[in-house]
């Protein structure tokens, strides 16, 4: 923990409530009994809902929490992932429905049905399978939003190995790291990606980060930019396939294996609060189950006649849970679009919702904030009249990104679901549910049907109505982390320590409840940052800033950011030898950002680099980023009195005035 405490400054003055119309609450999937349904038994209602799942073997226990904080769900239970959703939809007469509207940047497009999805998955299945890989052996993917992505991943899952994604945006060296902590046997990745109507390249960087990986046997390439990428595709004869190769002629029926419900389905890296990701598992039948159940209720998706929409990246854990897990097992009808929303035009978006009607759209506060800012004269363009469910998720959305919402893509009526969670959480815990909750534009309001959240104060006490502290989890929930990868003792440390003797999940956001007792989500208290959605620790930026020959010291903060929510500003100090106008040149600036982009990936580019002669550390020698932050958001600078030296944040002020 840092010193900086729960933003409770940002007092919320925001007091407009939506409540559904009748018409929505009468077709609602969710209903208020809910609540109280899960309340009389929470192990019964979550056996409930892990029928909507195929099980190849019924449990015997349905929580098994004696081990704690390690938990198992649907204990003895037997099910197959892909089976579920994919398979079961083809036996139950849907071969024919469409899965995926699949559109790719540059205009192609390819509509999957169900029955093409599973011939799809059953020949890649196969031909993982006569790689040698077996059920437990970990797949690395780094994939763009192309069909085979989705493919891949429920290929693991048909044969129980452990995919691990990572995003594409990642440097070679974030692959490499991920790639090494769970020893990946199997790379999967394609030539070329296209972005923002550009062919870039995706197998060289792989190659780069792969050399001299250890437990790496074969790289598969999906050939994505062919001829249109400039260059060789670099290539390790035995090591590497193509996909087209390996795969197209497969056969395409494999008959899936059930597995324990809690054999591990994968794994995926966030920051943390040090430098090194972690690695967070998840396992099969409790998570598949609230999967499922949240974009069942959450969504309000009725299979067959919605349409729906995440515009998430397989990448981040809201496109495994809500592109690939949820909307498959309950059968959806979804759009999965493989480019920016500004190629080749800003209302790229609306086009797509128009031309296939998409009823369900979610997507995160920051792209609300960016069609914003291009103007309501852009989806007033299209007819958007099929929508009728909006959800956001990522980060805190503020009141006014909530209204434009509403009012400009959902035509002033179609509910918002502001859902609360987390790579860790596996599914959305707090959210309201439409046709049933009095919406608050800028409040993820209160924990699902089956959900326990508390808001707490540093004694771990629940603080009243009005009050602000920390956000906790205090029932074990079905999609729950299983841990950390290879590392049971910072799994308890990171997340079960600051509240050891309640046995709380202590989830690093700050909270408060309103004069209702509705939860509002304030951002992170710990030394993370939320930038575009995108989680980043600022020991991560650090790290990457000082591996430059010319930073002695870097501090980086979290600052608020009108479009991102948080931008990434970094104090360096540089090393003597470094003359300093040559080094605050924009040239030198410059290179430190693109410095941090090699290292992390574009997404943790600076902001703002800001050279100062020293950093405000208190006795102990920790950085007071609060100081730093007021800094960066031009604020009066706060208490110094715990300051070593507290003459340093004139010292750093004014070289800032009298700088550029
Ligand atoms: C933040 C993304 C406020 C929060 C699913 C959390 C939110 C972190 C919301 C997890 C929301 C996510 N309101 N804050 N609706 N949704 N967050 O792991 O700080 O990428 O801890 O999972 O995002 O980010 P992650």
């Amino acid at each position: 923990m840092t010193e900086q405490s729960p933003a409770l400054d940002n007092l919320l003055t925001e007091s407009r409530t939506f409540p559904p119309s009748d018409e929505f609450a009468a077709q609602a999937n969710a209903n208020a009994d809910l609540y109280a349904e899960a309340d009389a038994d929470r192990e019964a209602f979550w056996a409930k809902q892990a029928e909507r799942l195929h099980w190849e073997t019924k449990w015997t226990q349905v929580l098994d929490w004696s081990d704690a904080p390690f938990a198992k769900w649907f204990v003895g239970g037997k099910l197959n992932v892909a089976y579920n959703c994919v398979d079961r939809h083809v036996d139950g007469g849907h071969g024919d429905q469409v899965a995926i509207h699949w559109v790719g940047e540059p205009g192609d497009t390819r509509d999957i049905t169900y029955a093409e999805l599973k011939r799809e998955v059953s020949k890649a299945a196969n031909a993982f399978a006569s790689l040698g890989l077996v059920a437990g052996d970990r797949v690395a993917i780094q994939l763009q939003m192309i069909p085979e992505a989705i493919f891949s991943m429920l290929a693991c899952a048909r044969l129980g190995l452990t995919h691990s994604v990572v995003f594409g945006g990642f440097s070679p060296t974030a692959l490499r790291s991920r790639v090494d902590d769970a020893a990946a046997k199997v790379v999967i990745t394609s030539d070329g990606q296209f972005r923002r109507g550009k062919a870039a390249p995706m197998k060289a960087n792989v190659d780069e980060a792969l050399d001299g990986a250890e437990s790496v046997e074969k790289v598969i390439v999906v050939k994505r930019t062919g001829e249109k990428l400039e260059g060789e595709v670099p290539w390790t004869e035995g090591r590497d396939l193509w996909w087209h190769e390996l795969v197209d002629g497969q056969s395409d029926e494999h008959t899936p294996e059930a597995f324990d419900s809690e054999h591990p389905l994968y794994i995926l890296y966030t920051s943390g609060t040090t430098g090194k990701p972690k690695g967070i598992l998840h396992t099969s039948g409790g998570y598949l189950t609230q999967a499922a159940y949240t974009h069942h209720y959450v969504f309000d998706h009725k299979p067959g006649q919605d349409v729906y929409w995440c515009t998430a990246d397989i990448g981040w854990v809201t496109g495994h849970s809500y592109i690939v897990y949820g909307p498959l097992a309950n059968r959806a009808t979804q759009v999965v679009y493989e480019g920016t929303p500004n190629t080749p035009h800003e209302g790229r978006h609306w086009e797509i919702i128009q031309q296939y009607k998409v009823s369900i759209y979610y997507t995160a506060p920051t792209l609300i904030r960016t069609f914003m800012k291009w103007g309501k004269e852009i989806p007033e363009k299209y007819d958007l009249s099929s929508l009728r469910v909006l959800g956001s998720v990522g980060e805190p959305i503020n009141p006014e990104a909530w209204i434009w919402y509403r009012d400009n893509i959902g035509a002033g009526k179609a509910p918002i679901v502001d859902t609360w969670w987390q790579t860790e959480t596996g599914a959305i815990m707090i959210s309201p549910l439409p046709g049933v909750t009095a919406a608050k534009p800028g409040s993820a309001q209160r924990a699902l049907p089956g959900i326990s959240a508390k808001v707490v104060d540093d004694q771990a006490a629940e603080v009243g109505h009005g009050g602000g502290g920390y956000l906790v989890l205090d029932k074990p929930w079905p999609s729950m982390l299983r841990g950390i990868w290879g590392d049971n003792e910072r799994y308890r440390e990171t997340y079960w320590s600051r509240f050891a003797d309640q046995g709380f999940y202590f989830a690093g956001d700050g909270a408060k409840y309103d004069n209702d007792g509705d939860i509002w989500l304030l951002g992170r208290v710990d030394d993370v940052m939320n930038v575009s959605g995108h989680r980043i620790s600022t020991t991560e930026v650090e790290s990457a800033l000082v591996s430059h020959p010319t930073v002695a010291e870097a501090a980086v903060v979290g600052a608020s950011d009108p479009t991102t929510g948080q931008g990434i500003v970094a104090f360096v100090i540089l090393r003597g030898n470094v003359a300093q106008d040559e080094a605050k040149g924009e040239e030198a600036i410059t290179a430190l950002r693109n410095h941090v982009a090699k290292e992390i990936g574009p997404i943790a580019k600076p902001r703002q680099i800001m050279v100062v002669p020293e950093l405000p550390k208190t006795r102990s020698g920790k950085i007071m980023r609060r100081l730093l932050r007021d800094v960066a958001e031009n604020r009066q600078v706060g208490d110094v009195t715990t300051l070593a030296d507290s003459s340093v944040m004139d010292l750093i002020s004014s070289g800032l005035n009298s700088g550029k």
